[in-house]
């Protein structure tokens, strides 16, 4: 892994100019911000090697390094996913790359269900903390020391410091954010109203199928990690409605204004 590693952020490294300090992953239907980079060099992920391609609708899949706000930013349009069945260390392929690159934190962004009743469509929540449900993690098999500790703390996933950015940015572009906490299931399926239900008990706030294994390796690689979720829908049994793909993405394109805003003024602080 190591070795394929660096053979990918060599390729990455050899056409992107002046090294990204900052990696941004897009979530489903969040894509768009990677249009708004200066001075832009954009890889499909297929031309860089051993990169793993999406094949979920509103991932364009696509590696644009450039800048906002005078910061050199690397921009993940599109990730892989563990229902599509990747083993957990190919969904953090792309984190363990930017690492490797020398980014120093990583902002993780997802389309995710609403589990918190007071949350409304379209809402934008930052991450104060994560439940695994997955059934795995991306660092179980032999560990590499020269990557990380055998067993990296995670009292604090989703850094402090980036939170109280994210709220400052949030206040002065005028963009309302709430605070919560997600949840990661394997997916594909929605959740059943009860699983919902009991997500609600244990504590969770939204809930999605992405962000948790890229936020752990981040941390395992000792990142400072931003996470925002985009409250796509309500989750199953919070409203009388089944739930569609094509929501997901229809309500990320409609708050494109305000995540892109909360993104510029996020990285304009850092
Ligand atoms: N459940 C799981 N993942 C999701 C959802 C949801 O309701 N919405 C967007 N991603």
């Amino acid at each position: 892994m190591y070795e394929r590693v660096e053979e990918t952020a060599a390729a990455v490294r050899g056409r992107c100019g002046a090294l990204p300090g900052t990696a941004i992953v897009l979530g489903s239907g969040l894509g768009d911000f990677a249009d708004t980079l200066l001075d832009a060099v954009a890889t499909p992920y297929g031309d860089l090697p051993h990169w793993p391609a999406s094949q979920v609708v509103g991932h364009a899949g696509r590696l644009v390094i450039g800048n906002v706000a005078g910061k050199r930013i690397a921009a993940l349009s599109g990730r892989v996913h563990f229902y599509e069945g990747y083993d957990l260390g190919t969904v953090v392929f792309a984190t363990r790359v930017m690492g490797r690159l020398g980014v120093k934190r990583i902002i993780l962004t997802n389309a995710a269900g609403g589990i918190n009743t007071g949350f409304a469509q379209g809402a934008l929540m930052i991450i104060d903390d994560h439940i695994n449900m997955l059934g795995s993690n991306p660092l179980v098999g032999s560990n590499d020391d020269r990557v990380g500790p055998r067993f990296p703390d995670m009292s604090e996933v989703y850094s402090a410091r980036l939170r109280t950015i994210a709220d400052d940015a949030a206040r002065a572009k005028g963009v309302q954010v709430s605070h919560g906490i997600y949840i990661a299931v394997h997916g594909p399926s929605y959740e059943t109203p009860a699983e919902i239900r009991f997500f609600r008990t244990i504590g969770a706030d939204a809930v999605g199928m992405s962000t948790v294994p890229e936020a752990i390796a981040a941390r395992h690689m000792g990142l400072e990690v931003l996470g925002i979720s985009c409250i796509t829908n309500m989750a199953a049994g919070v409203l009388p409605q089944p739930l569609v793909h094509d929501e997901v993405i229809d309500t990320a394109r409609r708050v494109r204004g305000s995540f892109i805003a909360l993104l510029e003024g996020i990285i304009e602080r850092l």
